[in-house]
């Protein structure tokens, strides 16, 4: 990969191609249904007794997740580096403090503490650099001992997409290698190690393939992937795993 990630999500074009992806049925919506699952245990167990959440979505894109958790926190912040997202993000959202930059380069940014932190859709599609840089600024500014870090890996290497990956590898070879991307969950594991986080918890979500729900009716699928998900160990198998973290 040799693109800055930075860059990816700037035009207008592709942010409102984005904002369109969530607001209608599709396999990218059942898996968030399934996500907000895990965000919601996280939420009951931070706000335990009645305690204030301060709650960071880094990345927040055109606030997906911020629109989800806002609601339940007692303040709301999201961060993005492009302003095209922002703008959707602000239209999306009613409580939330939104801003633009970038905490990788900009130390002063956001002190924090958090007590929760999301990231979604961003550790697979950002480079090695950006990743951890942007991992590691975040496990600063997580409260400690308390603070809890979710980041989703949205393409698990071996979940059902490995067999369309590897079919398409093999007709397509070296060009499509260049197209398709993918992660371990052992690279996952060591990218959190190396950032300085503690994985919790990892829930898998996303067993039947994306074909098999647009064919199916969809409170069918929800109920089927539920069940699966609840099974801890086809939790590394699902398409996207979901890392609860704190620090270590
Ligand atoms: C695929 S979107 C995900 C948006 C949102 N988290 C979601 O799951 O719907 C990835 C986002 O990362 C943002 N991004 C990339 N590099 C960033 C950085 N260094 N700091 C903050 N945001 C960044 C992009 O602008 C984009 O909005």
């Amino acid at each position: 990969m040799n693109r800055d990630y930075r860059e990816v999500h700037l035009s207008a074009e592709n942010a409102g191609v984005y904002n369109r992806t969530y607001s209608s049925p599709s396999y990218q919506n059942l898996l968030w249904q399934l996500e907000r699952g895990v965000l919601i245990r996280s939420l009951e167990e931070l706000k335990h007794g009645g305690a204030r959440v301060v709650y960071l979505d880094f990345a927040c894109g055109t606030g997906r997740v911020t629109a989800f958790c806002e609601k339940q926190v007692s303040e709301s912040y999201g961060l993005d580096i492009s302003p095209a997202m922002l703008e959707h993000a602000r239209k999306n959202t009613e409580r939330t403090a939104l801003m633009q930059g970038d905490l990788t380069r900009d130390g002063a940014l956001l002190s924090g503490p958090f007590d929760l932190i999301t990231a979604f859709r961003f550790v697979l599609n950002a480079q090695e650099e950006l990743r951890v840089a942007a991992l590691r600024a975040l496990a600063k500014r997580l409260r400690n001992g308390r603070g809890i870090l979710v980041f989703n890996v949205h393409a698990n290497h071996y979940s059902y997409a490995f067999f369309g990956r590897l079919w398409r590898r093999l007709r397509n070879g070296a060009e499509f290698a260049r197209q398709e991307h993918s992660m371990t969950i052992d690279a996952a594991l060591s990218l959190a190690r190396r950032c300085g986080l503690r994985v919790e918890r990892m829930t898998g979500v996303g067993f039947l393939s994306a074909r098999f729900v647009e064919r199916l009716p969809f409170k069918w699928c929800l109920a089927v992937e539920r069940a699966l998900s609840r099974i801890p160990w086809l939790s590394p198998f699902g398409v996207d795993v979901l890392f609860e973290c704190r620090r270590a």
